[in-house]
């Protein structure tokens, strides 16, 4: 009914059935970030859970190089799932009356390895995770940031080369999902698996994915880098899914903001806080109050002066910090950033408490994206039309 040009909505009503996926054809290269993104109910779970047998397709193939991955007899298949295609989960599966070290070893108990050999590699993963000291802990011990990251340690622990992740960081609030995300990418940038990656968070999308794929009503409506996917939107849709995503307008101050190395409170002395600042390597430090109110930014120079006259306040060298809050678009951030920019921008909440800060290099990472477009770095998904000067102008699904 499909192909005869009944939309999803049409085939639903008259039958009772979903669309779960159609017509959604794509490659995905080794060692490649491949990120699915599309609304709720738009078939990115549908098609991961196509790649690795959990959904049987109707009609289609799934290739693993030259093995048919989608017709293969079910004992097979599951070789496959344990030693070749992982998959993460929202959240992870894990075992809440396990250790952290157990859950991490599991992955590998599943893969058949042995009981000494999988506590050595767990143990292994634990620092790159940032769980250091940690294995013993029970998961029902664990914030959600950790518990995320022993989910993340386990899909890292085993040897599979493709890893499937379904929204793995959606639970997460802004900050840590930044965090894991960079840590993702690190552990990633040595390990070069090959990921299909699950969001439905644009900004996540196009920080993490190589490629992105951008799905509606279960079918594929545009696929390439994140920089021609921004500059060509195929269609209205894409064109309103990633509308304006000028950097400096749509980002946040808190895509980029940092927690705060160290800060300095009103009262203390000089002397104090200028060790601190040297201990941490900072040139400049936040002043707050007994609340956790912001009160101003110090310049490491300052405070060293009041310390060699033997102040005991503070309060001489405190200047008023330049601030926003965290939803200030980076727009608004830029100007803020005066004469040499070294100082930092304070991110506020309620009540002017501090929660985090902005260095220029962040920003300036923010503003901009680093591809440049190259046609071998964009895949057109069917077929593209160009004007007499040879630019892309339009990209039409095949078949239309
Ligand atoms: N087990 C199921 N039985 C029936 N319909 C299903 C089932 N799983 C998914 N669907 C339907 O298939 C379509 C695609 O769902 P899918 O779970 O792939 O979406 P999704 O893009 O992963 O959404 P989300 O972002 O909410 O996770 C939806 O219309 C959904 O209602
Ligand atoms: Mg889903």
């Amino acid at each position: 009914m499909r192909r005869s040009g009944k939309s999803k909505a049409e085939v639903e009503k008259e039958t009772g059935s979903t669309i779960g996926a159609y017509d959604a054809s794509f490659d995905v290269y080794k060692g490649e970030i491949f990120v699915i993104i599309g609304l709720s109910g738009s078939g990115k779970s549908t098609i991961l859970r196509g790649i690795n047998g959990l959904n049987e397709l109707t009609e289609g193939k799934v290739y693993l190089g030259n093995d048919l991955v989608s017709e293969m007899p079910i004992k097979q298949l599951r070789a496959v799932r344990r030693r070749k295609i992982g998959m993460v989960f929202q959240h992870f599966g894990l075992l809440p009356h396990r250790t952290v070290l157990d859950n991490i070893a599991f992955g590998l108990e599943i893969e058949g390895v042995p009981v000494a050999d999988r506590k050595k590699k767990a143990e292994e993963t634990l620092p790159e995770v940032g769980l250091e000291g940690q294995g013993h802990k029970l998961i029902t011990e664990l914030s959600g940031g950790m518990k995320q990251r022993v989910g993340l340690a386990r899909a890292l622990a085993t040897e599979q080369e493709i890893l499937l992740m379904d929204e793995p960081f959606s639970a997460l609030d802004a900050l840590i999902r930044r965090d894991m995300q960079n840590l993702f990418l690190s552990i990633q940038g040595e390990a070069k698996r090959t990921v299909v990656f699950v969001t439905h968070d644009l900004d996540e999308a196009l920080t993490l994915g190589h490629r992105v794929a951008i799905m509606k009503d279960g079918e594929i409506v545009q696929l390439g880098t994140p920089e021609y996917i921004l500059r060509e939107p195929a269609n209205e849709y894409v064109e309103r899914f990633v509308e304006g995503v000028d950097y400096a307008k749509v980002r946040l101050a808190e895509s980029v903001m940092v927690k705060a190395k160290e800060v300095a409170y009103t009262n203390e002395g000089p002397t104090v806080v200028l060790r601190r600042m040297r201990q941490a390597g900072l040139s400049h430090i936040f002043v707050l109050d007994n609340e956790r109110r912001l009160v101003g930014l110090c310049e490491a120079e300052e405070v060293a002066r009041l310390a060699e006259r033997d102040k005991r306040e503070l309060r001489d060298a405190v200047d008023e910090a330049p601030k926003v809050g965290r939803r200030t678009p980076l727009r608004e951030v830029l100007p803020l950033f005066v004469g040499d920019g070294e100082a930092p921008v304070a991110v506020v909440g309620g009540g002017e408490r501090l929660e985090g800060l902005i260095v220029r290099g962040a920003l300036i990472a923010g503003l901009t994206t680093s591809v440049e477009p190259h046609d071998e770095e964009t895949e057109d998904f069917s077929g593209v039309d160009t004007d007499e000067d040879g630019d892309r102008v339009r990209v039409r699904r095949a078949g239309e």
